[in-house]
């Protein structure tokens, strides 16, 4: 039994057991191990009949039995789990292993376990893994990062198992250290902000136009069939089909408002305050997570002030074509906003992330992928080293064309009395990042008035101070 396998897994929920699936049926011989005999002993008989896959509770006969280097990977919850998985494993590994964390944990963890781990000899990977259970199964988006060594052992199985897009895999080494899970965190930051945006665009068309689910289905189904194309409009066009076995009725009309969040996007938005990088259309995504959970408060309110909501007057055909501008402009500008972040850190943390990798594989098995992508792959294959997509000139095109539309629809929500936070902010990140002129003068002032903080001047070199207040101003004041 010892060193026959190729691969480990240790966490056989469904993304665990699927992802080892996935990994068999490409002729890699896998085990899998949990502590839960059930999900052990279920592992085997899910597996396609003549492939090689075991589970097992035993850490040691999970370890002994697989080929050197091994290469171990974890699918389980974020934090301790992992450090606890990591001691389970280490008394059993031999110099050169490769532990893989596949979850998503937050990319300081994986820094400091990188250190600890190379320190006993091993390596360790952090890895993200997009797609959901079905990816996982028939073809995620894999992204790898850490020690460069340890990757090339995983490289033919990573790309094996991978989705694929025009028959290249949607997995490539991410970066040093920890880039991985700070890729994958980042992607998630944009999945945040463009589920964010269809739900904007799906109150105004249901409360401001009074589209019907049937409608809604239709129209998405339409969008996702031109430059739209993504994997998030194409389940939201099936979500709006979708029937309540028990009550016949629509299903999305009976789920709570109340969205559910991870941590991911969260860690997005607090890793760019902190890099010094402006994405506030997923800043305003995660803000809203955190006002949908208020629901009592909002009940409350919603009595207080008794809003309105006028119907949008557009014509149905030409409001839907303005949204469908509006909203592939905002996934532009959610997309850059991300990868502005992901240029900026990975000088910060010298992650060396390739920028154009990432959108390529992003293009296939992640949940943010879409045809837009491969306009964003064109673009860093031509200039791998732009600090923001919205400085290429094929991309500046892009948004000239859908502008208008975007800002028609923001008027047009404004007068109806919908909120449009993550629309409305994409919108405002977009047109202050193209002015030269920011009204920011001002504030220097202020700063310097308050607190002599000084200012800088456009007509001349040199720090500045200014005594602002007048004596007579002075003397009030006393
Ligand atoms: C993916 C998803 C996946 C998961 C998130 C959801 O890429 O497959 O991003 O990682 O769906 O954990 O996060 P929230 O629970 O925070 O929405």
């Amino acid at each position: 039994m010892e060193n026959t396998f190729d691969f480990g897994m240790v966490g056989l929920g469904v993304m665990g057991a699927n992802l080892l699936y996935n990994m068999a049926d490409h002729g890699f011989s896998v085990i899998g191990y949990d502590l839960d005999a059930k999900k052990a002993d279920a592992l085997e008989k899910g597996a396609t009949p003549g492939t090689h896959v075991k589970g097992t509770t035993n850490v040691e006969e999970f370890v002994k039995s697989m080929k050197t280097p091994r290469k171990i990977t974890m699918l389980v919850p974020a934090g301790k789990p992992v450090d606890s998985v990591i001691a389970s494993l280490t008394p059993y590994l031999e110099k050169g292993d490769i532990i893989i964390d596949g979850g998503n944990s937050h990319y300081t963890d994986t820094l400091r376990r990188v250190k600890e781990v190379a320190e006993k000899g091993f390596h360790f990977m952090g890895m993200g893994v997009s797609g959901g259970e079905k990816g996982a199964r028939f073809g995620p988006s894999i992204m790898p990062g850490g020690d460069q060594d340890a990757y090339n052992h995983l490289k033919p199985l990573l790309e094996a198992v991978s989705a694929k897009v025009n028959g290249e895999p949607c997995t490539a080494y991410m970066g040093k250290d920890a880039a991985g899970h700070y890729v994958k965190m980042v992607h998630n930051g944009i999945e945040y902000a463009i589920m964010q945006a269809i739900s904007e665009v799906y109150d105004l068309l249901k409360n401001g136009q009074g589209y019907t689910n049937e409608e809604l289905h239709q129209l998405f189904a339409k969008w996702n069939e031109g430059k739209l194309k993504c994997f998030l409009v194409e389940i939201t066009r099936d979500i709006f089909a979708t029937k309540d076995p028990d009550t016949g009725k629509d299903l999305v009309d009976l789920i709570l408002d109340k969205a559910g969040a991870k941590g991911t996007g969260k860690w997005t938005s607090q890793d760019a305050m902190d890099t010094g990088v402006s994405i506030p259309s997923i800043d305003m995504s995660v803000a809203l997570r955190t006002i949908s959970a208020y629901k009592n408060e909002r009940v409350q309110a919603a009595k207080l002030y008794t809003p309105e909501v006028l119907k949008i007057d557009t014509p149905k055909e030409e409001f839907a074509k303005q949204l469908e501008d509006a909203f592939y402009l905002v996934m532009i500008i959610c997309y850059a906003q991300g990868l502005s972040l992901l240029v900026k850190a990975s000088e910060e943390l010298k992650m060396d992330i390739p920028l154009h990798d990432v959108v390529k594989i992003w293009r296939g098995g992640c949940i943010i992928r879409s045809t837009l992508l491969e306009d964003f792959y064109q673009v860093y294959v031509k200039n791998p080293h732009l600090t923001n997509i919205l400085l290429d000139e094929h991309i500046a095109k892009l948004v000239k064309e859908n502008w208008n539309n975007l800002r028609a629809v923001i008027s047009a929500a404004t007068k109806s009395g919908i909120a449009v936070a993550v629309l409305q902010t994409s919108l405002a990140y977009l047109e202050s990042y193209t002015t030269a002129n920011m009204p920011t003068n001002l504030i220097q002032a202020q700063r310097d008035y308050f607190g002599s903080h000084t200012y800088q001047r456009i007509d001349k070199e040199g720090i500045f101070h200014t005594e602002w207040e007048t004596d007579e101003e002075a003397k009030e004041q006393i």
